[in-house]
């Protein structure tokens, strides 16, 4: 692969482009970082690298908090809004639809409508250049409850995350692999797929069962409101026709004639003539 030599820049990509939410539930405001990572698993630590121009930038500094949301396919739209307008102007949560929710840790509030929020404690203001970074503990993370499965383990590829590169907004796509799955074995390796493969199956046994019970739930709802319109019919008929039967019918007046007392009328003329014999 030959390769051009370009002047040093910010190649790193994909970056995820965060929403940061910052100030306080009352007064919150919302902006788009690209510039953020993980620098530390124990204990956990973020940064986000933030222009002193920005209108977060005092917000963050004043409370020493924020709140590191991530971006869905979904919010693409709304994140880069949030990137382009400044909270000095403009009522961002207004504009856009988003929800400040309190957040457990901090008082910057977050984002009800992201999947995975991380709240963050500032730890250390490093000038930097052009951005200032606020290195941050992560102190927890809110995690959108239909992420997770059965057993509890976080689905995150449910989420449809979107990754920032080189200018333009992507979605996480295809699986390639899970982590360390280069070293694995063949034997584990053919376990982990039949595993795979088994809860799959699963999946979808009870995805058609609960779609029948749905059905027959249904069927049965809608039986239910059939009756409701045929017992409604037959009372109306009742209203309108009280008696049980016809004297007469209008079809066959002859063969089917029924006296008050239900009996049909030749019946009843049969059984008096035989008393007079
Ligand atoms: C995809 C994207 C990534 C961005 N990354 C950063 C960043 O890492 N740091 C930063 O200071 N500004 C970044 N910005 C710009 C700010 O989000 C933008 O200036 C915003 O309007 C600031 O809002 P505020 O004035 O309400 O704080 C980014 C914008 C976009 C669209």
């Amino acid at each position: 692969m030959s390769k051009k030599v370009w002047k040093a820049g910010t190649m790193l990509y994909p970056a995820p482009p965060v929403m940061v939410t910052c100030g306080t539930s009352e007064k919150p405001n919302v902006f788009t970082v690209a510039w953020t990572g993980i620098v530390n698993s124990e204990p956990p630590m973020t940064y986000v690298s933030v222009r002193p121009e920005r209108y977060s930038y005092g917000l963050i500094k004043e409370t020493g908090e924020f709140v590191i949301n991530l971006t869905t396919a979904n919010l693409v739209k709304t994140a880069d809004f949030c990137g382009v307008k400044s909270g000095r102007e403009v009522d961002k949560f207004a504009e856009t639809g988003l929800t400040a929710e309190a957040a457990s840790a901090v008082s910057a509030p977050l984002l009800s409508e992201s999947p995975l929020c991380l709240e963050c404690r500032v730890k250390e203001v490093k000038p930097l250049g052009s951005h200032d970074m606020f290195l941050a503990e992560i102190v927890a993370v809110d995690v959108d409850e239909e992420l997770l499965d059965e057993s509890g383990r976080l689905r995150l590829e449910k989420a449809h995350l979107a990754a920032f590169c080189h200018g333009r907004y992507y979605a996480v796509g295809a699986e390639l692999g899970t982590f360390g799955f280069s070293v694995v074995k063949k034997k584990t390796r053919k376990r982990r797929i039949a595993e795979i493969k088994e809860k799959r199956k699963e999946e979808r046994i009870k995805k058609e069962r609960a779609a029948e019970k749905h059905t027959s739930e249904d069927e049965k709802r809608d039986k239910a409101a059939r009756f409701g319109q045929k017992v409604g019919r037959y009372f109306e008929q009742k209203r309108e026709k009280p008696r049980r039967f016809k004297k007469t019918n209008e079809k066959n007046p002859k063969t089917l004639r029924f006296s008050d007392s239900g009996r049909s009328v030749s019946a009843s003329r049969k059984k008096r003539t035989e008393k007079r014999k």
